[in-house]
């Protein structure tokens, strides 16, 4: 039985998304030893941004397949860990775009105009008319640090209330800014004119406390900070005391570097200027159906067999790229296999050998499937599209790529995968027929033309009268079954290939006989 657990408070909408394919557990409010003691259990776990899936959960989750994370953040969950042990990260980039990006809107209006603080003296009898004057958006600066999907919409929506919008993100192309008739400025210029600052960023290295006391400091006295981001990248205390001594007018802070804030936070004491909230940005109902669907969409799909859209963890690898290129990751994948039961021994280079067509596809999903192939025949179904370049690299296999597009061997075009390693190198060539079958085409530079099958058997000999009928018999006596055979070779009574399509696995006892007869070289038994 598929089981995912829902560990997190999430939309319905996902949960009946989810309950097609699985029995889905809802279990909010656990510990790490909690969530570790029964992880074990789970096929798929969907969370939102109050579960800490760290390397120790992922270590327990012998039978977890993905993480979906509803919304975009995925900074409580361990990457790196799900990474290497094949569990797929999939999340919802922009389920919640709107939400977070009118949030930010509204702590700025908010701010401006003393919305609490007013609320709060009518709640308590009070009819304070002069006490809270406020400032207009209109012809104000706004700066925009991180101009991605949340921070763009800002700065549209800011724009259409008369606001002239700065920007500071070193990753976005100047000709987008311009578009968007954004002026890209540094970071500290911005701090220096914005009246208003807004922080669409992730929290990384570079960005942990970019917002210091310092930078604070060069803002102008009437200035206003929001951050609806993520916490960590403003320093709270800096922030607090700022707004204490006057050096900006105020800040409105939805996320914080510990959540829940502390209730002896310095942030709670602050009297005036400062607007909290407890991690709303996303909370609309329409963003957190937004996300339920997005990710529980994506869940189920993976517990299916089928790709995810937005995966975290397989770069290159989206579901439009598995679905278009399906047939030659299938091809790149089973010739990886191939290759490396004809290898045998430990593999130290790669090289994946791109031919006409198959040249003009992005390179890196072939690779992945390449080295999946390459790897499962000795790891099994430990090995997926997550961790496989992972799994190369801790095996010091060198990965190494050559697109020919001048090459027109087969009109779709040609893949080749050359092994090196402590057995020598080994060569297989395949290829999509426009049916999209799948051929092997040449090995080790023999040429040939075969259909991959479940069971086959590969030698390499001598071409001489009498060994194709010797090998035959010999087959025949132990009962195995040849589908199909063909003979590649080069020159007459030179070396040669064969290969033989069989319907039973060759017992090992067998093999030994088959290499013993005159004029084989060796033979390989693969599975695929
Ligand atoms: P996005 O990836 O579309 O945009 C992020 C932008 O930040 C990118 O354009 C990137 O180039 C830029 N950036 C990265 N490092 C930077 C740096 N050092 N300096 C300046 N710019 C930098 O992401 P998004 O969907 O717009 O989300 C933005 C942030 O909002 C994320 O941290 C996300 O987790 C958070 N978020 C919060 C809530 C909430 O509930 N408060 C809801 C949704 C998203
Ligand atoms: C996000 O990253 O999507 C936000 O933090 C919203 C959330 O899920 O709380």
């Amino acid at each position: 039985m598929t089981k995912v657990l829902v560990s997190d408070p999430i939309d319905q909408a996902g949960i009946d998304i989810l309950s097609q394919v699985a029995q889905v557990d809802q279990r909010t409010g656990l510990s790490e030893e909690e969530l570790i003691g029964i992880i074990g259990e789970y096929d798929g776990l969907m969370i939102r941004s109050g579960t800490q899936v760290t390397a120790a959960v992922i270590a327990a989750a012998s039978r977890l397949k993905i993480i979906g994370r509803a919304g975009v953040g995925v900074d409580n969950v361990d990457v790196p860990a799900a990474t290497q042990r094949g569990v797929l990260v999939v999340n919802s980039p922009e389920g919640n775009t709107i939400a977070a990006a009118e949030h930010a809107l509204a702590m700025m209006l908010t701010l401006s105009r003393h919305i609490p603080q007013a609320h709060g003296g009518m709640r308590a009898g009070k009819w304070d008319r002069k006490k809270y004057v406020g400032n207009e958006l209109y012809k104000k600066t706004l700066g925009v640090v991180g101009l991605g999907k949340i921070g763009s919409h800002v700065a549209r929506v800011a724009q259409a209330m008369g606001m002239e919008v700065v920007a500071y993100d070193p990753f976005i192309a100047a000709d987008r800014a311009q578009r968007m008739q954004v002026k890209l400025l540094e970071l500290d210029e911005l701090f220096r004119t914005a009246d208003y600052v807004t922080l669409h960023i992730p929290r990384t290295k570079d960005t942990e406390n970019l917002v210091n006391a310092e930078l604070l400091r060069t803002m102008k006295p009437t200035a206003r900070i929001v951050n609806c981001a993520r916490g960590g990248v403003v320093d709270e205390a800096a922030i607090a005391e700022a707004i204490n001594n006057g050096v900006i007018a105020g800040a409105g802070l939805d996320v914080f570097a510990r959540e829940p804030l502390a209730e002896d936070s310095p942030l709670r004491a602050v009297e005036r200027g400062l607007v909290l909230t407890p991690h709303l940005g996303a909370s609309t109902e329409e963003a957190q159906e937004n996300v339920a669907i997005d990710v529980a969409e994506q869940i189920r799909d993976v517990l299916l067999g089928l790709p995810a859209r937005s995966a975290v963890n397989i770069p290159g690898l989206s579901a439009e790229i598995m679905e278009r290129l399906k047939p030659h990751l299938q091809l790149a994948e089973t010739v990886g296999l191939l290759v490396s039961q004809l290898a045998g021994g430990h593999v130290k280079e790669m090289e994946l050998r791109l031919q006409g067509e198959f040249a003009s596809h992005p390179s890196q999903p072939l690779v992945i499937a390449a080295l999946k192939g390459l790897l499962s025949a000795g790891l099994g179904d430990s090995i997926n599209f997550v961790n496989a370049s992972l799994e190369a690299k801790a095996r010091g296999i060198q990965v190494l790529e050559v697109k020919d597009e001048s090459s027109r061997d087969f009109a779709g075009g040609s893949l080749q995968i050359t092994t090196r390693g402590d057995q020598g190198s080994r060569s297989v060539t395949g290829a999509v027929f426009a049916d999209g079958d799948l051929r092997i085409t040449s090995i080790d530079a023999f040429p040939v033309n075969v259909t991959p099958s479940s069971h086959m058997l590969f030698t390499r000999h001598r071409d001489m009268p009498g060994i194709i009928g010797h090998l035959g018999s010999l087959l025949g006596e132990h009962n195995v079954n040849i589908a199909s055979m063909q003979v590649g070779r080069k020159i007459v009574r030179g070396d040669a290939v064969m290969v033989l399509s069989i319907d039973d696995p060759i017992p090992a006892e067998l093999l030994k006989t088959i290499t013993a007869i005159e004029g084989i070289q060796e033979a390989h038994p693969v599975t695929l």
